[in-house]
């Protein structure tokens, strides 16, 4: 089996399987579980029997027989689903129909444990959840499970490039071997498919938002549909990013016009030819119009005119296409213009206007994947226009896979924010879900964070982020503390002593960043390009980058104050949202500290709730950033000997590198702060042990830039030896 390697150096990730312990849960388990039956035999239940014989091999340490039996009653674990026989015997159709396409049962009955979907793939998720239960010590003996998920379409988005880099990648090269495929099959895919469907993800975009159209020629298609063929026997489907240019790239028309007819029937054939290629193939994700990408606006049409169109083609193949919110082209010059209103002006005029079959993908912030922004004003806006969250589970602003930053505490927030679209209760959650718009299909996407390294995802606490994703994607109403417990006990121990400490860390660590990075409602201060370390002293220069690209135009620094004002007497962003959020931002009173700069332009003497200056504040809560960081290093520690040797040093290397980076952030900004509105750092705290002409100086090296149209892009992977200037 492939993920059975004799060192653990994280590629088991959490189906990590180690041996149960504790001897009398072990034998309970065994008693419980001696052997698997099945009525219908698909490529699905077969993964998922495979993967059950797998799983009790290691946990249980005996093999299990399983068997295809039309005897209802044959095998300890049943695993049945639609119209096997063992689902009329329990009685329990109606309550299955409740749970949808992928939902399960678990359920004991006369001291057999039946795992029952709708489909084959409800199963698989239900014997994933067994998996889970023993894998964290829980009792099995009596269950009664009932899962449905709350999204249909839970997707993972690759920004893989053709040439193997990845854009905002921090884990080695891309895990899809194009040169090799579809001749040569790395055991990695199936290993891939296993985690996501363990969370409960079905569904990946493989490549790129920045799309190189090769992806749909017939030569590539044959490389994705073995990718697909893997991924199907773990109820995933494929997607592909799609370039809007593709007719002229590929077909060689004149035009990629949305509405011009020859382009019309390009599309609907190469759909159809991918149809053949891959019969259950998902959709297309568009990039249009943003960030240099093409698009229907270059021929005077709509966002609504381009995605419709694509739709016509996929709808007759049940395919979606997931078009992207992520825009901001207009000129940024205007000294009125607010970035974070761009969406929301470009894809309002067309609410309602979209064809059944897309899906606005939404980034959960109106700027970029900060480490902290409000909501995208479009949750809640767009009433009659199916919406989808976009996450981004790779750490492009979060400190890349060098920092321990556990991401579902941020999710979470963004999930749970009321949009009050239709009173009370309108979260994010419930506006994407299907729950409050009318909708046939609903989704949420993850920019992934997987790559080819042994560890798949750089750092061991990364693979938390992909786990927390798929769950989240689940059941967004879960505890980031539950899916933290989890992960940590599948991924290390169930031994408390470990569990306890290193849960509150990870639970602790988004905040932490924050605070070091950018507290109290800042944003995007990073360094231009590589969007690791601080970059607050970049200023706006004429015929230089455009001004929504560099950090004097977030932060707004004067001698006098700070922030920037999206208030109603600012550039009234406040505005797109509903009462009362709107209110809630724009009065200074009860904005949350939170996001004070993100929708406040303040005095550095302003009275924070705390009672300090917005200028002492700002040292007090950076510093407390760094603090936190020091505790995670020693709770960390004190694990030695707990988690194996390997796993152990890499995490405890990587928090050394975050502390020094923490500092860098920490005295590049106070420093740059404290040179323009001439205020020392308060005395009490620690003094900056970097000076900030020096690090104004420095450039990491590490080419991940931004990306030109339709360019590929060269990603050079961060040196761990050299991410930033080392503390003197
Ligand atoms: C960010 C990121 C880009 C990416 C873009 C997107 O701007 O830095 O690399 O292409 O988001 O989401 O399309």
């Amino acid at each position: 089996m492939p993920l059975v390697m004799s060192a653990n150096d994280g590629y088991r990730l959490w189906l990590d399987y180690a041996k149960v312990t504790d001897e009398a849960l072990r034998g309970s388990y065994a008693k419980q579980i001696s052997s698997i039956a099945y009525q219908s035999e698909t490529p699905v239940i077969r993964s998922a029997v495979k993967e059950l014989q797998l799983a009790f091999s290691m946990l249980v340490g005996e093999e299990l027989a399983a068997t295809r039996t039309n005897n209802e009653r044959a095998g300890a674990v049943a695993l049945a689903f639609g119209r096997d026989r063992a689902i009329s015997h329990l009685r329990v159709n109606r309550e299955l129909a409740d749970l949808g396409a992928d939902g399960y049962m678990i359920r004991t009955a006369a001291d057999k444990t039946y795992i029952l979907g709708n489909t084959d793939k409800g199963v698989l998720y239900g014997v994933f959840h067994l998996i889970r239960l023993m894998q964290t010590n829980s009792a099995i003996a009596s269950l009664d499970v009932k899962e449905r998920p709350a999204f249909n379409v839970r997707i993972l988005n690759h920004w893989d490039n053709l040439n193997r880099s990845v854009e905002r990648g921090y884990a080695g090269a891309s895990i899809w071997e194009w040169e090799n495929l579809p001749n040569e099959v790395s055991s990695r895919y199936e290993d891939y498919a296993r985690a996501n469907a363990s969370t409960g993800v079905n569904a990946t975009v493989l490549n790129n938002v920045n799309a190189n159209a090769v992806f749909i020629t017939p030569e590539y298609l044959q490389k994705v549909k073995v990718l697909a063929d893997i991924f199907r026997a773990y109820g995933i489907r494929v997607y592909l990013s799609i370039n809007f240019s593709s007719p002229r790239i590929l077909g060689g028309l004149e035009t990629s016009d949305p509405l011009d007819p020859a382009v019309q029937k390009w599309w609907k054939d190469k759909v159809a030819e991918i149809y053949k290629i891959i019969p259950d193939f998902g959709g297309f994700l568009v990039k249009a119009n943003s960030e240099g990408q093409p698009g229907p606006q270059d021929y005077g049409r709509s966002h609504a005119d381009g995605a419709n169109m694509l739709a016509a083609a996929l709808k007759p193949h049940n395919g979606i296409v997931m078009w992207r919110a992520f825009v901001y082209t207009v000129d940024a010059s205007d000294p009125g213009y607010d970035r974070a209103k761009q969406a929301y002006l470009e894809f309002m005029p067309f609410d309602g206007m979209f064809a059944e079959n897309v899906i606005v993908q939404v980034k959960n912030g109106p700027i970029d994947f900060q480490p902290r922004e409000p909501i995208t004003s479009l949750f809640g806006a767009m009433k009659k226009t199916p919406l989808m969250v976009e996450f981004q589970i790779t750490q492009e602003y979060l400190g890349h896979s060098i920092q321990l930053v556990y991401l579902a505490p941020m999710w979470k927030e963004t999930l749970d924010r009321d949009t009050y679209c239709n009173g009370r209760g309108s979260t994010v959650a419930r506006v994407t879900d299907g729950t409050i718009i009318p909708q046939s299909v609903s989704a949420i996407a993850g920019v992934s964070n997987v790559g080819a390294d042994a560890n798949w995802n750089g750092h061991i606490f990364a693979q938390a982020n992909w786990y927390a994703f798929g769950r989240l994607a689940w059941n967004p109403e879960l505890a980031s503390e539950q899916i933290a417990d989890e992960w940590l006990r599948m991924t290390f121990t169930n031994d408390q002593k470990f569990v306890k400490p290193v849960k509150q860390l990870m639970l602790d660590s988004y905040e932490a960043s924050v605070k070091y990075m950018q507290p109290l409602g800042l944003h995007h201060i990073f360094a231009e390009g590589h969007h690791y370390g601080p970059g607050v002293w970049e200023r706006l220069r004429p015929g230089g980058m455009r001004p929504d690209w560099v950090p004097e135009y977030y932060h707004r620094a004067t001698q006098q104050g700070l922030g920037f004002d999206r208030t109603a007497k600012g550039t009234d962003y406040v505005s797109q949202y509903h009462s009362p959020l709107r209110e809630f931002y724009n009065d200074l009173s009860a904005c949350p500290d939170n996001m004070l700069l993100f929708f406040h332009h303040l005095p550095w003497d302003y009275k924070m709730r705390s009672g300090r200056t917005l200028w002492n504040e700002i040292c007090y809560v950076y510093t407390e950033g760094l603090d936190d960081v020091r505790r995670f290093q020693k709770i960390w520690d004190m694990q030695e000997g707990i988690v194996d040797a390997e796993r152990f040093k890499a995490v405890q290397y990587k928090l050394r590198e975050q502390l020094r980076d923490a500092i860098w952030w920490r005295d590049g900004v106070l420093l740059y702060f404290s040179s323009i509105n001439g205020l020392p750092i308060p005395y009490e705290l620690e003094r900056p042990m970097n000076k900030l002409e020096d690090l104004m100086r420095y450039r990491l090296k590490m080419g991940i830039s931004s990306s030109p149209p339709g360019a590929e892009q060269q990603t050079q992977q961060i040196s761990p030896m050299n991410p930033g200037p080392q503390p003197r």
